[in-house]
This record gives structure tokens, sequence and C-alpha cells, in this order.
């Protein structure tokens, strides 16, 4: 089987990772990169630490309004499409470069093979929404990370080709785990500057729209991180960067750390060594349930309900009071069951992508 996997950003990164090096066994593979995340420390690092194959083609498309990025990645995609004639198209997540990559693929009758379908934050406010939305109504095949994920394709009559796989972060996690545990490193401050990661820490990630498009907004969140009992390391997403410059020289936290993105493995070294998670990424939530850690996810909308149970995960509006009251709920740790797979999603994908191949043929 001959498939073309097309990533862009950073989440994607870590999934392809554990995709390509099962795929790969078997299959060949061509790896497209959109370039939609391009610094070093948002794209390079994850190809370095987790082994991800060099693309065979980096389109250097980002930035820009969503539309005109996307249409820009179709143009280019159907293009190496038409070139590569491969058997499927592979695409991970919710991001541009998954929309556009499906798009030029089912144009050319190239079946679309998703995956982390099916999630639902039910409006369409969200970019992340309409992309999930229109990959899994054009994809022939369709891979959901939960249960809850799967009853959702089900409920839009999607439920044929659709599978319960689990989750390629899961995946990720426990394949990189150990190394990312013996890890010493210092951070980059976003003034330069060297920073030891504390001994004891709140880790935050923060970059959606709703949280940091209003400086005022982002500000209430910062406020409530500086008034914990111990730092938060904030690595902070490119988008950002003014913004957090700008707040940091208006109100000079004492307990927050700006930092520049980290790679993978020192991000799973910080939630697994933090007290607490505070995010409003789809990534960080899972991965603070994997490690057993609080989170509370500034958004209003609840994306993986599984991680929510026992008040593992809790929303939270981005007010100050809200954040804080919480971090202070206790979680229960009572779930024993594994909802997010069984660590080897890709090879179930890989699996139903062969059985896929051989009917159609
Ligand atoms: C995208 C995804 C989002 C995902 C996030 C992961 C969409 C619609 N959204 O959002 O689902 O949670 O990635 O991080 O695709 N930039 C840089 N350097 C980089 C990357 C981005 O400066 O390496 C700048 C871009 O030029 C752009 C801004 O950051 O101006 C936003 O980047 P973009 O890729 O449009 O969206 P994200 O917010 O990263
Ligand atoms: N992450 C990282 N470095 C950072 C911040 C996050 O490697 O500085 C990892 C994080 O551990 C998770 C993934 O990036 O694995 C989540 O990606 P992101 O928040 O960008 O996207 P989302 O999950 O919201 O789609």
């Amino acid at each position: 089987m001959k498939l073309l996997t097309v990533v862009g950003a950073r989440p994607q990164f870590i999934k392809a990772a554990v995709g390509s090096r099962v795929f790969r066994k078997k299959h060949t593979e061509i790896l497209v990169h959109t370039g939609q995340h391009y610094d070093a420390n948002m794209s390079d690092i994850f190809f370095e630490e987790m082994d991800i194959p060099h693309p065979d083609y980096n389109l250097g498309i980002s930035g820009g309004s969503h539309g005109k990025m996307t249409g820009e990645m179709l143009t280019a995609i159907e293009e190496i499409l038409l070139k590569e004639q491969p058997d499927m198209m592979l695409v991970y997540g919710d991001t541009n470069s998954t929309l556009a990559a499906a798009l030029a693929a089912v144009k050319l009758h190239i079946p679309v093979a998703h995956v982390e379908s099916g999630n639902r934050f039910g409006t369409l406010d969200s970019p992340e929404e309409v992309n999930r939305i229109c990959t899994d109504h054009v994809s022939a095949i369709r891979f959901a990370c939960t249960q809850s994920a799967l009853d959702s394709l089900v409920k839009e009559n999607l439920g044929t080709n659709s599978y319960c796989v689990g989750d390629p972060m899961y995946d990720a996690f426990l394949y990189y785990r150990e190394k990312a545990e013996k890890l010493t490193f210092e951070m980059k401050g976003l003034d330069g500057s060297r920073i030891s990661v504390p001994k004891r820490f709140y880790y935050m990630t923060c970059h959606r729209q709703e949280n940091t498009g209003d400086p005022q907004i982002l500000a209430e969140i910062l406020s409530a991180m500086d008034a914990l009992d111990a730092s938060t390391v904030y690595p902070v997403h490119p988008r950002n960067h003014k913004t957090v410059q700008m707040l940091m020289d208006k109100h000079h936290y004492k307990q927050l750390l700006f930092v520049e993105p980290v790679g993978y493995l020192e991000s799973i070294y910080l939630v697994s060594n933090a007290e607490k998670v505070v995010t409003d990424s789809g990534g960080l939530q899972r991965e603070a349930f994997f490690a057993e850690k609080k989170c509370v996810t500034v958004l209003d909308f609840v994306v993986w309900p599984e991680t929510m149970i026992g008040n593992r995960n809790q929303l939270a509006k981005p007010l100050k009071g809200d954040i804080l009251a919480k971090l202070a709920t206790p979680q229960e740790i009572s779930c024993k069951d594994a909802p997010f797979g069984d660590g080897d999603s890709a090879q179930h994908i890989c699996r139903y992508l062969e059985e896929f191949q051989k009917e159609r043929v």
C-alpha cells in the first residue's frame, strides 16, 4: 500500500510519530509537511526527538487567514497527489492542514483515512470543529480515539467504516514516557535567559483564540496562576508572544515562568512532574489524564469527556475565581479502565487500512 500522510502542526507530528513507525514496517509512506508550524521549536524538534522520518515534501505554507492558508495548501497538495498517485490519504486531527489534505484527496477520488475522528465541540465558531466535521464527512474510513467520539460519528450517520482504535497520543505517551522521565534540561525564557525546572510547579499551556485573542482574558487566566503556591511553567505559543510580552511588562508576575515552546519529551516531563495542569489544549488534557494529574481546562466545551471522570479534568471559565476553585477541587482517582485504548492504536489503524485496501482492489 502506498500512503500519503499530511502533517503541519505540532500535535500532528506527535501522532505521525507513532503512525509512521508502524506503517513503514509494511507499507510505503510519503510524508508531506505543509509548513503550518515552522519555528524550530514548533516543528524540527519533534522530528528529531521522536525520530519522525524527514518529510518528502515541505510546502512552506503558514500564517495568513484560514481561507488563504487552507486554499494554498489544497492547491499544493493536489499537485503532489497527481504526481505520487497514492492508494490512500492519511490525515490526523483538526487543523487547516487536515482539511486541505482531505479535500484535495477526495476531489481526486483518493480515499481519505481520518485519525482522531468524531470529537465534537458543539460550535461552528471553532475553526477546529469546522475542520473536523468536514474531514469526517469526506473520509472513506474514520478512526475514533474513544467510544464517545465513535458515538458522535454514528449519530451523524457515519458509522460505516468508523472504528474505535484508541488514541495515538496515548501510544506516544507510553512509548516516550521513560525517555522523558530521564531528561534533565533547562528551558529558554522569552527574554533569552536559561530557566531551570522548579522542584514544585504547575504546568500551563494556553493558546486558543478564545483565551488569548483579548489580552484582558489572558490577563485574568495569568492572574489566577500568579496566585498559586508555586511557580507556573508556561511555554508560550508563538501566536501569543506579543500579547504575553505586553502583559508581562504591565503586571510583573511573581510566580509565572514564561518560556519558549518546549519539545515533546520536555512537555511530557513537565506534565508528569507538575502539581497540576491548566490548559486549553486537546492534547495536554489527555496527557494530564495519562499522567494522573489533575487538569483544569479553560474552555466552554467538553472535547474529551472520558477525561472528566471523578473531576480529573474540569472545565473552567477564564476567570481567576473559577480557575482557582476548580484547581482546589480534588480528583478522585477511581478510573481503572483505559478509555484511550491499549497503546497500540497505530497497529489497529494499520490493520483496518489493510482490510479496507484489500476490499477495494
Ligand atoms: C493550530 C491549529 C489548532 C492547534 C494548534 C496547535 C488550526 C485551525 N488550528 O493553531 O487546532 O491546537 O495549531 O498548536 O489549524 N506561528 C509562528 N510559528 C510557528 C507556528 C505558528 O509564528 O511555528 C504563527 C503563525 O504565523 C500564525 C499564528 O502563529 O500567525 C497561528 O498559527 P496557526 O497555525 O494559524 O494556528 P495555531 O493557533 O497554531
Ligand atoms: N507541547 C509541546 N511543547 C509545548 C507545549 C505543548 O510539545 O511547548 C505538546 C503537548 O505535550 C501535547 C501537544 O504539544 O503533546 C499539544 O499540542 P497543542 O497544544 O499545540 O495542540 P492541541 O492539542 O490543542 O491540538
